[in-house]
């Protein structure tokens, strides 16, 4: 079987296609997670996809993580620069962590380029819109071994 690999995505990210478009891109979720689903499916790797507004609930997905996913690919929105919580929940999930970001934090207001999710994770891909999830699909096939040789 597949081994599966959660998205983890937090607030206003369920607003994507009509939110900051000229920040965030055209891409809804919904079309993010169907890109991910093939780029998995091509990776041998299997997706879950999850949003939530609620930091609670988001910290509740990281302690089930463990055990039941291979990796965590997170987008934490704007609790990635305020979340002890969830620097804490990551830290605690022996499951390897990825960052992304659709938007280049480094190039944006100065409280972006804080991240407490960098503190817990094994690497950060941020500034390709949509496709920096699916880098981290990739990144996340080469960590666990499953990505295929050229
Ligand atoms: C974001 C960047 C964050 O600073 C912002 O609060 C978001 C989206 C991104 O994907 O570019 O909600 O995580």
């Amino acid at each position: 079987m597949a081994l599966s690999v959660l998205v983890l995505n937090g607030p206003n990210l369920n607003l994507l296609g009509t939110r900051e478009p000229e920040v965030y891109g055209g891409q809804t979720l919904t079309d993010i997670e169907a890109t991910c689903v093939k780029r998995a499916a091509a990776l041998d790797l299997s997706v879950e996809f999850r949003q939530s507004n609620s930091e609670g609930e988001m910290v509740n997905w990281i302690q089930q993580a463990e055990g039941n996913h291979a990796a965590l690919i997170v987008n934490a929105g704007a609790y990635t620069h305020t979340s002890v919580a969830l620097l804490d929940a990551l830290l605690a999930c022996r499951t390897p962590v990825i960052e992304v970001h659709l938007s280049n934090i480094f190039q944006r207001e100065s409280f972006r380029h804080e991240s407490y999710v960098s503190k817990a994770a094994r690497g950060v891909i941020c500034g390709f819109g949509g496709l920096s999830y699916e880098l981290a699909l990739e990144a996340a096939a080469h960590l666990l071994g499953t990505r295929k040789q050229d």
